[in-house]
């Protein structure tokens, strides 16, 4: 399987301090946020990576990831997403002759987690799989709808919803087949304009292929000023524990 890293987007809830760098520069603790996404990808085996960026700081990108052989990657690439705020599904279909017909695993670039998708990625075979987590506030994200008799099986995701139908969220940790560009091809941006990465889920839904699981360990996006300072404290509380 190979990896896929979007770290494009505008990062406007970072400003000012995206005007410097990109949002997945930035530190989370003692490293820079896109180090915990390779980390999360090279663990569970996949050193094959291509990273999706945009924006004004891009060549930032190389001098610290420099061709990934630090980080136990035998591939690094990069790409560039023309329109920054096209949607996570937009940046996806930038990878599409990188992925060469392989399953992919794709990491949203400001996710940061200590879970362990191996077992995941090993048993991949076709389909679409996410990886859903249990949050107090699921109206902010993407939500689960299990099926009543069957909770292995997911009816529908919903985007924001005011009344969500559960607390899982969808997080940003993926794993697609092939047929994920055909999808993205088929979906309309949505009322803010972007290519959303539910829509492609939905679609794997509609045709009974989509399975989930839950993601263990720690997890949060880093996106807001709010939740990069606690995943911060997060590393910084865990380093001191492993260090005693
Ligand atoms: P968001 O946090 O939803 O969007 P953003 O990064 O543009 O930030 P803001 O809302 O503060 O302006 O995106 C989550 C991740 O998805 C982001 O870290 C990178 C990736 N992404 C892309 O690669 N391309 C995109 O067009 C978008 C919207 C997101």
């Amino acid at each position: 399987m190979k990896g896929v890293i979007l770290a494009g987007g505008l990062g406007t809830r970072l400003n000012p301090l995206t005007l410097v760098t990109n949002k997945h520069l930035l530190p989370i603790y003692n490293k820079p946020m896109i180090f915990y996404p390779i980390e999360t990808l090279v663990k569970a085996g996949v050193t094959e990576v291509m990273i999706v960026t945009s924006g004004p700081h891009v060549g930032h990108f190389l001098s610290i990831l420099k061709n990934g052989k630090e980080f136990g990657l035998k591939h690094l690439e990069y790409a560039y997403q023309e329109k920054p705020d096209g949607g996570i599904a937009d940046a996806l279909s930038i990878a599409r002759d990188f992925a060469d017909d392989q399953p992919l695993a794709v990491v949203l670039g400001d996710n940061t987690t200590d879970a362990d998708i191996s077992d995941a990625v090993k048993n991949f075979k076709s389909g679409g799989h996410v990886f859903l987590r249990q949050v107090p506030d699921p109206q902010r994200y993407g939500v689960a709808e299990l099926d009543k008799k069957d909770k292995s099986k997911i009816v529908q995701i919903l985007e924001k919803p005011k009344n969500p139908p559960t607390n899982l969220a969808v997080t940003g940790l993926y794993l697609y087949d092939n047929k994920v560009f055909g999808f993205i091809d088929a979906i309309e941006p949505s009322n803010r304009g972007e290519l959303e990465i539910t829509d492609v889920n939905n679609m794997y839904i509609k045709r009974g292929e989509l399975t989930w699981s839950e993601l263990g360990g720690y997890w949060t996006d880093a996106g807001t000023f709010e939740t990069l300072f606690r995943a911060g404290k997060y590393w910084h509380d865990k380093a001191q524990k492993e260090a005693k």
